[in-house]
């Protein structure tokens, strides 16, 4: 009969140890969660946001938590953001993009709930809405998420909201929205383990190589959602923007997939 050497009942149990990451925290493979709103998240036909397809063109999982109709305000005052927090190991990277639902006046009587109060810094405002609370700046919401994700280790990416319909006037206009500048600042002022991605203006680029006639066909229903195809094309525009460094270097460039068409 065999008996198990106390000896060797010990190695084994050595090397399950060593099997086990020094820090469990430390994801060996990170992944790619996304924060934004209706042009990033699972839309129903004949729409679709650019996050469901970004997993096409990376190495790394995508877990896509955008959903419509937010705005960086409401996105945090929900507990959003912070639900991406709690899901963060260490090296993960997040990829911050609002702006669509984010303009209006948090002062008026009918506060939506979206609108941030103007302004890139400290300003605050009171919402015009009964008990509606102090609304902040979208750099104030962005910065905030931000850095309690850098605090954990995580990688952040604040990248610029999709351009509308840049041909809906007839004549291109791909003249990007304060909020394209307001990402830029929230990166820079987060500091290090954030970046930034001009996606406005990779997009804007690729609507201009397609043409009006091409571009008109990708927007179905409005001026602001674009259909699956479309959504697809705006993932590739943003993949592109990282690659070429618009505007600046990203933890992403590690983890593009070697063949992304080019679009702009
Ligand atoms: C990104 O860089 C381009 C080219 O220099 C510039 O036109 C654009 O304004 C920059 N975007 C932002 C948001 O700063």
């Amino acid at each position: 009969m065999w008996t198990t050497a106390p000896g060797l009942t010990l190695a084994l149990a050595a090397i399950r140890i060593c099997a086990t990451p020094l820090n469990p925290n430390i994801a060996a493979t990170p992944t790619i969660y996304l924060a934004g709103d209706s042009t990033m998240a699972k839309l129903s036909a004949p729409t679709d946001g650019w996050g469901q397809y970004l997993s096409k063109y990376v190495t790394i999982p995508v877990v896509n938590k955008a959903i419509a109709g937010r705005s960086a305000r409401s996105f945090t005052v929900e507990g959003r953001f912070a639900e991406i927090e709690n899901l963060l190991s260490s090296n993960d990277i997040v990829v911050i993009e609002f702006g669509h639902n984010d303009g209006g006046s948090p002062t008026s009587a009918s506060d939506n709930g979206r609108s941030d109060c103007p302004g890139t810094g400290a300003e605050t405002c009171k919402s015009g809405k009964d008990g509606g609370g102090v609304v902040y700046t979208f750099g104030h919401y962005v910065e905030a998420a931000a850095k309690s994700y850098v605090a954990k280790g995580a990688r952040v990416v604040v990248s610029s909201q999709t351009p509308n319909n840049v041909w809906e006037g007839g004549k291109f206009d791909g003249s990007p929205s304060r909020f394209v500048a307001y990402a830029a600042a929230a990166a820079e002022n987060v500091g290090e383990g954030a970046s930034f991605v001009d996606h406005f203006r990779a997009t804007a680029a690729v609507y201009l190589k397609l043409g009006a006639a091409r571009t008109n066909a990708l927007f179905p229903k409005d001026h602001t959602h674009t259909s699956p195809e479309g959504a697809d094309l705006v993932a590739q525009a943003f993949v592109e923007a990282v690659a070429r460094d618009f505007n600046g270097t990203t933890p992403l460039k590690a983890y593009l997939k070697a063949d992304n068409p080019t679009v702009f």
